[in-house]
Order: structure tokens, then sequence, then C-alpha cells
């Protein structure tokens, strides 16, 4: 699991970054709008990015971390120093409030939690550094850039999966049983990913006969699953916000002796989890969810050289079932 290669040692070294800049008169408690960086942090050689990762107990984070660790090794002006918060929203404000007194020159920050992230964020903004925000979003427009794909749209487009396969799967006259594990619902995208999903299913014949927030963790999903199992005698598919909360879900069934009587349908759609899940026939489909960590240093080059940027990037999606898993997804429109 990939760690942050800067432990506390690197600490001192951004406070020296911080005293220096001051000392050259560049305060990082000026605001510079929206995060601008300050003009002479153009003609800077070296950059430091502070990288804010709520947790690294999912691939998909550790994969954001990597991709964001390869594409700024192809820059040798860039230094990123990475912080786990574990999953704890008061760790991750921490570490945002020790960027900002570090004087980053830019922060990356994929925050656990909208509401308790957006004043730090808010903080760092009108303390001068921009703040590349993303997956998960936070309350207001105080930062520079949000990127991410579309939480609703994925959503939609699994409920429209899900409606058609159970359309054949149900008699004709019954409503499908469903079970959505959400994702953690103080989180955007676990917000996001049931609203699509509910648009997609309304008057449709589906009914959602148990749901609960499984905070994105496998671990709980299985809880979760085993409860809906206990109470079901019979479900037709599992709808889950992320494709370990659609493993936890099968590993129930499975152990239940059930697995076969539903499909399984989850978001993220790593090439070595969701994906190989699906060519295995573990799940039915996945749908992707790109991390943006290159983006993420993309724009933060940009924003470093003093160019404009637009406030939000969207990325796009993907669906992997067992028809287009072979020829690497479908594209979502
Ligand atoms: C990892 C994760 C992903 C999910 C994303 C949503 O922490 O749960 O599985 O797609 O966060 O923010």
């Amino acid at each position: 699991m990939q760690r942050d290669p800067r432990p506390s040692h690197v600490l001192p070294t951004l406070g020296l970054l911080a005293g220096l800049l001051l000392a050259a008169g560049c305060n990082p408690s000026e605001p510079a709008g929206e995060g601008k960086p300050a003009a002479n942090k153009a003609a800077k050689s070296k950059f430091t990015i502070g990288m804010s990762q709520c947790n690294l107990g999912e691939p998909w984070r550790v994969e954001m971390n990597a991709q964001i660790k390869a594409a700024a090794e192809k820059h040798p002006n860039l230094e990123v120093v990475f912080k786990d918060a574990q999953n704890d929203t008061l760790q991750q404000r921490s570490h945002v409030e020790e960027f900002v007194s570090a004087g980053v020159d830019l922060l990356i920050i994929s925050p656990k939690e909208a509401q308790p992230l957006t004043d730090p964020v808010a903080k760092a903004v009108e303390a001068g550094i921009p703040v590349i925000v993303l997956d998960r979003r936070l309350l207001g427009d105080k930062y520079t850039c949000f990127i991410g794909a579309n939480n609703q749209k994925i959503g939609h487009a699994a409920g429209d999966w899900i409606v058609q396969k159970l359309a054949a799967k149900v008699p004709p006259g019954q409503k499908a049983k469903v079970v959505e594990l959400k994702g953690l619902m103080t989180s955007t995208p676990g917000q996001d990913r049931d609203r699509g999903f509910r648009e997609a299913i309304a008057g449709k014949d589906i009914d959602v006969i148990f749901d609960a927030d499984m905070k994105w963790l496998e671990p709980n999903a299985r809880q979760e699953m085993e409860s809906a199992l206990a109470r079901f005698n019979h479900i037709d598919c599992v709808y889950a916000h992320n494709d370990p909360g659609a493993h936890g879900a099968y590993l129930a069934a499975k152990a239940a002796g059930r697995e076969k009587e539903m499909l399984f349908v989850g978001i993220d759609a790593l090439p070595q989890e969701g994906v190989a899940y699906v060519q295995q026939g573990i799940l039915d489909a996945t749908f992707q969810y790109p991390t943006g960590g290159a983006e993420a240093i993309d724009t933060a080059l940009k924003i470093l050289s003093g160019q404009s940027v637009p406030k939000e990037i969207t990325l796009g999606s993907r669906v992997f079932d067992k028809d287009t898993v072979g020829q690497g997804g479908r594209e979502l429109n």
C-alpha cells in the first residue's frame, strides 16, 4: 500500500520554504484571488504540491496517488508531498491546515466529506494557495478547480442498465427486488450516485427492498448484505455505489449459497479490481470512475505557470459488462 513517501521530516523543510516566501515578500496569508498563484511564484524553479488523500484503504485511492506520483515524476520541477488521513475527517482537516502553514505552492485534495472540509480549503484559497479538488466535492465554490466524473450520470446509467437487465429476468407484471448499498452519504458521489439511480428507476418495475449506507467499505457492505439476505428470501440485483461494496455483497451472497440468484453491479472499474471481477463472472457490470490523478497534475502545472484553468473538468466513464468487457468497455453517452 502506498503511504506518504515524505513523512513528517518533510514539514520542517516546508516550514522553511514558507519562511523564505515570507522573507521574499510573498505573504501566504495574502489573498490572491481564487487561489491564483502570486506573480513571483511563476518564476520559481521548483514547486511543492501538497496532496491530501482521505484514505488509502481502497485500491481506487492507491491508484489515484500512483497516477499523481507517476505524472509528477515526469516534471523535475514538481515535488508532491502525500498525506493519508486514514478515513478520518478531523485528521484530513489538520493535514490541510499543515499544508497551508507549510506554504505549499498548490494543494490537491480528495476530501472524505463535503461539509467539514469546505472551510479549511476556503482558508487555503484565502492564503493564496490554489486548490484542486478531486473526485468528491466541497460545498460552495472556494476552490480553484474541481476534477471528477459526473456521478449522477453514472448512477443514472447504472439504473438504466439494471432496468433493462431485470426486465429480461423478472416475469412481466412482477416487480424486481433490488438492494442498494450506498457510499458515504455525507460525500457527494454517494448522494449523486443515489440520485441518478433513483431517477432512472422511477416509474419502472423495480422495488428497492433494502438500502443501507456502507460508507464505501467492503466489510460494511458485506455485513449490510447479510442483513438483506436474512430479511428477504429473494433478491434480483444488488446496486453498490462502488466495486468494493459490490464485491462485499457478492461474498455475503456466496457464503449463503445465493450468489446465482442475483446480479451484482458496482462502480469504479479499476482494471485489477472491478473489470477483473466482471471477467471472472463475479460482477455483472461495473461503471468506470476515473481517479483524475494525471489530470490533476496537468492542471496543477497550468495553474503554477500562471495559466487560467476551467473551474470544472468533467471526466468520462465507460461501462464494462460481459458483452463489452472484451472490447475495453463502452463509453457512456
Ligand atoms: C474510494 C471510493 C471509490 C469511489 C470513490 C468515491 O474511497 O470509495 O471506490 O468511487 O471513493 O468518492
